[in-house]
């Protein structure tokens, strides 16, 4: 079956990943937005337990203690770590658990197929979405892992900064049908309908390495007047000064990916950014974020380039759709409809294929930067 597949291939990808790491590496934070790859495994196993047994088949609770720990809403992220269980312990429940899950929701496909969950395979592609995203989420911890390490030992050069000259690509303003219907589309992005937007110009091509490094050059993180007023506080309070993932003095710079460091490609999109350094840096260049809408108009036409390399940050915070139903569970878009949540679109080179579209929003507060981000320059 098509839909357990997807999720097998997804669970033994999370599940060789959390192998390769030694018990104490499973287990730590390395990130205060960032729970231990033990608990991501965790709690996709127990989420996937939770939506088959409890919620299609009305059985009873999980046991307490991993309701306790791998429900988000009941635990602590900085108590996570301390109540991991032992690493062969966790993979050996994970592994099972995924199994039985897999096996349940076969099961289940042919004995209820008009459970309003089951249809048309809704839960087994809701779950992998699920699975998609924790991946991801695990390379940021890899990510953070690697920033741990040593400093690496070989310096290459860092490329010569650019001035920005982006090609422009225009939006010609009028009515544009927006989101999705699909089955597969979260709530956010549903339904589907016609928005107005006046002419604009975005960029073709992601800001990359090279123009960010003449915003640095140019004193970019030591110029209040780029900066919003909480934007400069956040910087000032943080002491940031380059993109989370590069380290290196100035003219040796190198970024550290989940697999370690490698050399700043000029062009590649630039990563590691926090929403008011994206602002800020569109600030400088003369320029703005673009309106999640905006980019999607011109996504759909296939008239951008790059995107899926870097999430890119735009100006908008996350907001719902108008007729938006919350679904399957309000927990998933509407704690985050608070006016803090700015939305991201496209991808990085870690989102999985299940997640790749242009109507998917993603969702972040301004501070954080932990994530694989990077901006496109609209004006
Ligand atoms: C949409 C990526 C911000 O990881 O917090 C995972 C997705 N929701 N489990 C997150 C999500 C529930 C969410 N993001
Ligand atoms: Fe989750």
């Amino acid at each position: 079956m098509q839909g357990v597949d997807d999720l097998a291939a997804l669970h033994d990808e999370g599940l060789a990943r959390a192998a390769a790491l030694p018990c104490d590496e499973l287990r730590r934070q390395y990130h205060p937005d960032l729970s231990p790859v033990g608990w991501h495994i965790g709690h996709c196993a127990l989420t996937e337990s939770y939506w088959l047994r409890e919620i299609v088949l009305g059985d009873s609770p999980a046991d307490e203690s991993l309701q306790a720990l791998y429900f988000p809403e009941n635990s602590r992220k900085d108590r996570r770590a301390t109540a991991l269980p032992p690493r062969d312990e966790l993979l050996a429940w994970a592994d099972h658990t995924h199994r039985d899950n897999r096996a349940l929701a076969t099961e289940l496909a042919e004995r209820m197929p008009e459970h309003a969950l089951l249809r048309d395979g809704y839960l087994l592609d809701f779950l992998a979405q699920h699975y998609a995203q924790h991946l991801e989420t695990m390379a940021y911890v890899l990510a953070q892992r690697a920033l741990n390490a040593p400093e690496p030992e070989a310096r290459v050069g860092e490329p010569a900064p650019r001035s920005p000259a982006p090609e422009g690509v225009a939006l010609a303003g009028g009515r544009f049908l927006l989101g999705s219907n699909a089955l597969a589309a979260y709530d956010n992005e549903q339904p589907s309908h016609e928005v107005t937007l006046a002419s604009a110009t975005l960029a073709r091509d992601p800001v990359g390495n090279a123009e960010f490094l003449a915003f640095i050059e140019d004193g970019g993180y030591r110029r209040p007047e780029l900066w919003t007023t909480a934007g400069w506080h956040w910087r000032e309070t943080a002491g940031i000064e380059q993109p989370v993932f590069w380290r290196g003095a100035s003219g040796q710079r190198v970024e550290v990916t989940p697999d370690g460091p490698r050399a700043l490609s000029p062009d590649a999109p630039v990563a590691g950014l926090g929403y008011w350094e994206a602002d800020a840096f569109a600030r400088w260049a003369g320029a703005r974020l673009p309106h999640e809408h905006e980019w999607e108009a011109l996504a759909t036409d296939g008239a951008l380039r790059g995107v899926g390399q870097a999430w890119e940050w735009c100006g908008n915070a996350l907001f719902p759709y108008p007729g938006f139903r919350a679904f399957p569970y309000e927990g998933y878009s509407m704690p985050w409809f608070d006016g803090n949540h700015y939305v991201l679109r496209g991808g990085s080179e870690h989102t999985r294929d299940a997640v790749r579209r242009v109507s998917f929003r993603n969702f972040y507060e301004p501070d954080k930067r932990h994530l694989f981000a990077g901006l496109r320059l609209a004006w």
